[in-house]
């Protein structure tokens, strides 16, 4: 997957929240995310009936990329199927997210109607002025 194709990604992002362990919420969301080594990174929300152990979708697929040895995405998508509108990511997994991408890395998300939202991590967290800290 070379050319960044949002549709082709958002639609890995919808099969896996069809993973969600959501007992709970019954909320599935599922992300994708594509590394720049080209392959496709997705992840499921994980919820706990300690609530507050819940692990989103998008913190689990960074988590697996990292894992793996990717440690750079250059798009992001997210399906919440369970949502009539397009819900984008938590305050948390945004930070999380921008430790891993360029702030002009495309970000598309969507619920169960064909509305997307197409967005950039950096609108998604702005004035994040620490974003480089760290990097070489
Ligand atoms: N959730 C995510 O996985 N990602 C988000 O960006 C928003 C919320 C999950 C957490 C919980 O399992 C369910 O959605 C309801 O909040």
């Amino acid at each position: 997957m070379n050319n960044i194709d949002m549709e082709v990604l958002y639609q890995k992002a919808q099969i896996a929240a069809q993973a969600a362990y959501v007992p709970y919420s019954h909320f599935r969301v599922g992300a994708a995310l594509l590394g720049d080594d080209n392959k496709v990174y997705t992840g499921c929300n994980v919820e706990n009936r300690s609530y507050g152990l819940t692990i989103c979708a998008e913190r689990t697929a960074v988590t697996k990329a990292v894992s793996e040895g990717c440690r750079s995405f250059k798009a992001l998508a997210i399906a919440t199927p369970d949502s009539a509108v397009p819900v984008g990511p938590c305050g948390a997994c945004r930070q999380v997210l921008s430790e891993f991408m360029p702030l002009q890395a495309n970000v598309r998300f969507g619920g169960r109607t064909p509305e997307r939202v197409d967005t950039t991590i950096g609108e998604l967290i702005p004035f994040d002025s620490l974003h480089d800290l760290g990097k070489a």
